[in-house]
């Protein structure tokens, strides 16, 4: 039996913004990922993709419900363990990147390796080696404000996958790429999971993306409404 990696029960979140009226952005979700299982995440905008993603990546913290991630019920964690945490397991491609502008190409992609306290000379050869395989060798000084957007969203993949982490959370990670390098970026994803056994769940419009993945899933209005299997 494989193992389950990520067990959300009954998840809760409602935003409060000042003087508006809240907003109920996930009512109750329910959710399992299995060690390997690559998930697509489709639904409409403002359905609440990301704003799962953000509770599961413990970017954020959710109204009410339970979060299991390899056992470990987050909630408990000190903000000091849930930093740690989420640099060793977790891997995240932001919607909008969210790149260090001040940072070249090269420290971006370190940037999870600098903050683990890993030294230079130990993690230099992964990340020359992934900023390869996203297709930028070569452009290591650049600055994020010199590269397209294309080109900054592989950017913040490599970072993302750069230590390995058992679960990689991609929001629309290929969006803003052309046809080409889009494939590129769903090959090097499902590598990951068929060569490290990976976990991902992946926000996607793309129903080309579908192909690559064990199963999809459909968030209508902060409800998980359907969940289907696909490739296995
Ligand atoms: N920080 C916030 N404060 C208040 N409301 C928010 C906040 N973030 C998201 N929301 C609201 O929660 C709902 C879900 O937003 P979310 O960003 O999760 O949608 P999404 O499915 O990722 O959409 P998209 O496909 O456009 O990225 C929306 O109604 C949105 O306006
Ligand atoms: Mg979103």
């Amino acid at each position: 039996m494989t193992e389950t990696v990520l067990k959300v029960k009954n998840l809760v979140k409602v935003y409060q913004p000042e003087s508006v009226k809240p907003v109920k952005a996930l009512q109750g979700v329910d959710l399992e990922l299995k060690r390997g299982e690559f998930v697509a995440l489709m639904g409409r905008s403002g359905s609440g993709k990301s704003t799962l993603l953000h509770q599961l990546a413990l970017l954020d913290r959710p109204t009410s419900g339970e979060v299991k991630i390899k056992g470990v019920n987050i909630a408990e964690l000190s903000e000091k363990e849930r930093a740690r945490f989420r640099l060793e397991v977790l891997g995240y491609v932001f919607q909008d990147y969210a790149l260090m502008p001040e940072l070249t190409l090269y420290e971006n992609v370190a940037l999870p390796m600098m903050a683990l306290g890993v030294s230079k000379r130990e993690y230099d050869k992964d990340v020359r080696e992934v900023i390869e395989k996203v297709g930028l060798k070569g452009r290591e000084d650049f600055l994020p404000a010199e590269l397209s957007g294309g080109e900054q969203q592989r950017v913040s993949i490599a970072r993302a996958v750069v230590n390995k982490p058992e679960i990689l959370f991609a929001d629309e990670p290929t969006a803003n790429l052309d046809s080409e390098s889009a494939r590129a970026v769903m090959e090097l994803m499902s590598d990951l999971v068929k060569k490290h056994g990976q976990t991902i769940l992946l926000v996607t419009h793309e129903p080309d993306d579908e192909r690559y993945v064990d199963r999809s899933l459909w968030l209508r209005d902060g409800r998980l409404v359907n969940s289907k299997v696909v490739n296995k």
